[in-house]
């Protein structure tokens, strides 16, 4: 007994020495939140004002083409001020709704001398007057003006100040065309003479998705008095007119429209926007209910506080370490709580206490990394955002594969939602999720085909249980969709199932659990075992053999080179969602080769063993055929693990992170799509990668001597220690490990390390060792290894 009380103490001890290195932590950790980060060079991130999942998302927009998110810092003049946003999409820009734009006057002092249509009212930014923080952004335009704002959850909060001199005559516009030109038919505003209270609504397009939706907006001023107020169509103004109904026109569309209104003095000016997709009337109650003073420091202390809290869960030890990996890892953490976007309460598809969110922009991305990070780091989050799901289900009858502003998205590959249930199943089923309506709706994504599976569910389900892959030029009349993407369909369709196969396990039910294990495997019949691979224009071959390939629905091979699509096709392949394009889906045959994260035991047997599987996954990353910018080379980083080289993980986890990845506004690969790059950096740098849509964390040292999590369910806290930590990464690979104190050889360790609390300890070396190597340390495959 006193022995092991002794040892208790010691290893009490030692862990609060290690406490006192730990103790180095970062003590504000919005300071290491740089909003801007994405804003140029294709991130797509939204950069301004939100509260955490916030349907108010305040920025300045430019006239970029890359405009997606609003702002962009790479040149492109301010068109305006909009309340909606999403973040880190491709297609067209999402939302950007009813924007206002502040002029310090107007020419001659008549409303006519201003200029009020979006394409000629831009107007350049000074680069150092542009200050984004959590809650907060702000800058200020060539003609003197500052704009600065916040935001509560539905309802966006300015203040404009105009240059100083009796000069100023301040204007305001509220233009009823959104950032995409999507506006419809009939936008209609109303001014109240008295107030300047600006309420309307419009019909606007989704950015990547069918259908249409109608926003809500009712906007208030504060600041000097009123001069007057009225309405406007292209350039031309009135005070005389209070109401405004504006046709789309059928060209120059969306017609320029809006409302005005002006100071006769140059106060700073606030303008407070609620919005609603339900009805004016409930904007204009939100906001006088979230912003009822029109305070700004108040409102921005208010968001600033909610996102302090909800960063709290994660600590890293900051010794040894650099701003730039500190703002890194904050900052990709932070944006995995932009989207989705919680709608609940303000939305007409279903009653105001059922959880609604949108914005799962798209699945397709976040279940890769976005929604397991959440699942760690707010939990309560993605039980709503997986109750939401389930919200769309039974409204919709189908779970989304891509979802916003209302709307069906376009699918990508396959009913990947079902990964994301399956994930959350396996991690936190001890929540109140129905999860025997989340069996049955990911079900029916096996079984039944929808109609229409642009946007929902899978197609070929015929083709599909009869021949078991999906042909190419398959033969479908039951439902209609891109017949595209017949390889990239059929891997993640199997993968889809055997997602669905742990979910029926664990529910208890035996032989849908076997059902969906076997049809897990159809991917193997897409796998023509002597296929070679050239590299692209040239007779020189890459020394591989077996290589996925298009099947016919008479069961005889197509082809499709296995390069196209890949990072160093720079031919004019078509790889996305045209009715044109191959049998992959934005990536390569190469790299779509190692999407069978179920079964890595069988796809190493099929590559030809361990040293082969490694050598391809080196010839891909050392070949620059995958490009991390994109979300399926996401798990290529860390498969080495499956291999039994662990380490190979780790150093092209230190290659990836520092080569693509930095705090700067271009720093960022591609787009963050809602937060699936934040995610995959911050899992990265912690050391932990999920294997999504199973209880997987592949192990890699953390990027900090140590990182703790407080689990939000069980209030317990992880640790990873890094024993030997260098901070110049030389020492980067696992000697040996140890878990709660006892020696740990797995490579991988599952959700129980968070909600228990563990302490995982990495004693680290310069060079591989075998610790995680052997086949007992490998992570959890389908059949059995064969080495
Ligand atoms: C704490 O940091 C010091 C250097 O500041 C180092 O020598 C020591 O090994 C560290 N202790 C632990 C337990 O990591
Ligand atoms: C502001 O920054 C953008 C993007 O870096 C650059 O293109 C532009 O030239 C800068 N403007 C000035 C005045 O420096
Ligand atoms: C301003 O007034 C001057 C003199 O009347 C006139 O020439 C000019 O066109 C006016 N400008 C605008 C924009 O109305
Ligand atoms: C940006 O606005 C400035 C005036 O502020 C104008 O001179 C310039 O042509 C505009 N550029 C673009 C790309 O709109
Ligand atoms: C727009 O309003 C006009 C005039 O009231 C009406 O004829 C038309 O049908 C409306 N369009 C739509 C799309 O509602
Ligand atoms: C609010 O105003 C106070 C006093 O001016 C200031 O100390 C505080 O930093 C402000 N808060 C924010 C979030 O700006
Ligand atoms: C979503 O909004 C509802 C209604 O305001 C609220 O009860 C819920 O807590 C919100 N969820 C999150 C994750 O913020
Ligand atoms: C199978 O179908 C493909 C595509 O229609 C065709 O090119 C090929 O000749 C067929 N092969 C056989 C053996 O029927
Ligand atoms: C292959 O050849 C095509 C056609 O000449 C060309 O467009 C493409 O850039 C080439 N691709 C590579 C990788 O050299
Ligand atoms: C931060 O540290 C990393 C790793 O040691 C280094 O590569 C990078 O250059 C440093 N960045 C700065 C701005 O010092
Ligand atoms: C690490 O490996 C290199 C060769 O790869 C060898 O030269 C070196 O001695 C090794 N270092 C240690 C500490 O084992």
């Amino acid at each position: 007994m006193d022995r092991i009380l002794t040892l208790a103490s010691l290893v009490q001890c030692a862990s609060a020495q290690a406490g006192d290195n730990a103790t180095a932590r970062v003590r504000d950790k919005l300071r290491y939140v740089d909003p801007l980060i994405g804003t140029s060079n294709g991130g797509n991130v939204f950069a301004g004002a939100s509260l955490p999942y916030g349907m108010a998302k305040a920025v300045a927009d430019t006239n970029s083409g890359s405009n997606q998110g609003g702002f962009t810092t790479d040149g492109s003049n301010i068109t305006g001020f909009s309340s909606m946003h999403d973040s880190g999409t491709g297609g067209s820009p999402s939302l950007g709704l009813f924007p206002l734009f502040p002029f310090a006057s107007c020419a001659n002092d008549t409303i006519d001398g201003c200029t009020f249509p979006k394409k000629s009212r831009s107007v350049s930014f000074t680069n150092e007057s542009v200050k984004a923080t959590p809650g907060y952004f702000a800058l200020q335009l060539q003609t003197g003006v500052t704009a600065e704002m916040t935001a509560a959850q539905h309802t966006s909060l300015f203040r404009f100040s105009w240059p100083s001199g009796n000069a100023a005559r301040p204007v305001i516009i509220l233009d009823l065309t959104d950032l995409s030109d999507s506006r419809q038919d009939n936008a209609s505003i109303s001014v109240d003479a008295g107030s300047g209270r600006m309420t309307g609504e419009a019909r606007f397009n989704p950015s990547f998705g069918q259908g249409n939706y109608v926003a809500y907006f009712c906007a208030d001023f504060r600041g000097g008095s009123i001069r007057d107020n009225g309405i406007f169509v292209n350039s031309r103004g009135s005070a005389d007119v209070k109401d405004l109904t504006i046709s789309r026109s059928i060209n120059g569309y969306p017609l320029p429209g809006g409302a005005f209104i002006r100071f006769t003095d140059s106060t700073p000016v606030l303008a407070r926007v609620g919005l609603s997709f339900i009805s004016s009337e409930q904007a204009c109650q939100l906001a006088e209910s979230e912003i009822p003073n029109f305070d700004f420091n108040g409102t921005q202390s208010t968001a600033v506080d909610i996102w302090r809290q909800k960063m709290s869960p994660i600590d890293v030890s900051t010794r040894g370490v650099n701003n730039s990996a500190l703002t890194n890892f904050y900052s990709g953490i932070y944006r995995t709580m932009i989207n989705p976007q919680n709608y609940t309460g303000v939305n007409p598809v279903v009653d105001e206490s059922t959880i609604y969110f949108d914005s799962y922009y798209c699945i397709w991305d976040l279940f890769r990394s976005h929604t397991p990070f959440l699942t760690i780091f707010d939990t309560p989050a993605v039980v709503q955002m997986v109750e939401g799901l389930l919200t769309l289900y039974k409204v919709q009858g189908w779970l989304p594969d891509c979802h916003m502003s209302l709307n069906k998205g376009y699918t990508q590959g396959g009913s990947n939602a079902d990964v994301i249930m399956s994930d959350a199943y396996l991690k936190i089923k001890k929540s109140n999720i129905d999860w025997s309506l989340v069996y049955e709706a990911v079900q029916k994504d096996a079984e039944e085909e929808p109609y229409d599976w642009c946007c929902e569910g899978r197609g070929g389900l015929d083709s599909w249980k009869a021949l078991n892959y999906i042909p190419v030029q398959d033969f479908d009349y039951k439902g209609f969709g891109t017949m595209t993407r017949s390889i990239s369909r059929t891997l993640e369709y199997s993968y889809n199932d055997f997602c669905i196969s742990q979910i029926a396990g664990g529910l208890g039910n035996q032989g849908d659990k076997e059902k969906y294990q076997r049809t897990s495997e159809y991917w193997s019949n897409l796998f023509k075992a002597d296929q070679t691979s050239l590299l692209l224009n040239s007779t020189t071959d890459t020394g591989f053999v077996g290589f996925f390939q298009p099947k016919y629905l008479n069961q005889t091979w197509g082809f499709q080179d296995p390069l196209t699509c890949s990072n160093i096709d720079t031919g004019d392949s078509v790889c996305s969602l045209q009715n044109t394009a191959g049998e992959t889906f934005e990536s390569s045959i190469w790299e779509y080769s190692f999407y069978v994260p179920h079964d890595q035991a069988r796809l190493i047997a099929a590559f030809g063993g361990p040293r082969t599987f490694v050598r391809r996954l080196d010839y891909l990353h050392d070949q620059k055929i995958t490009y991390i910018g994109n979300e399926p080379a996401f798990l290529t980083v860390f498969q080495y693990h499956y291999a039994g080289r662990p380490a190979l993980s780790a150093k092209r986890a230190h290659f990836y992170v520092p080569t693509f990845f930095s705090p700067t506004n271009g720093g960022l690969p591609g787009n963050d799509d809602s937060g699936t790059m934040g995610a995959f950096l911050a899992f990265t740098m912690m050391g932990l990668n999920p294997v999504p849509g199973q209880d997987v964390y592949l192990i890699t040292p953390p990027f900090f001597e140590s990182v703790s999590i407080t689990s939000p369910v069980t209030g317990k806290k992880a640790t990873i220690r890094n024993v030997g930590f260098d901070p110049s990464y030389q020492s980067i690979y696992i000697q040996r490990a140890t878990l709660n104190g006892r020696p740990y050889t797995k490579n991988w360790i599952d959700h129980s390390f968070f909600l228990e609390g563990k302490e995982l300890v990495l004693y680290l070396g310069r060079n591989e060792s075998s610790w995680g190597t052997h086949t007992r340390d490998l992570p959890p495959s389908l059949s059995e290894y064969q080495f």
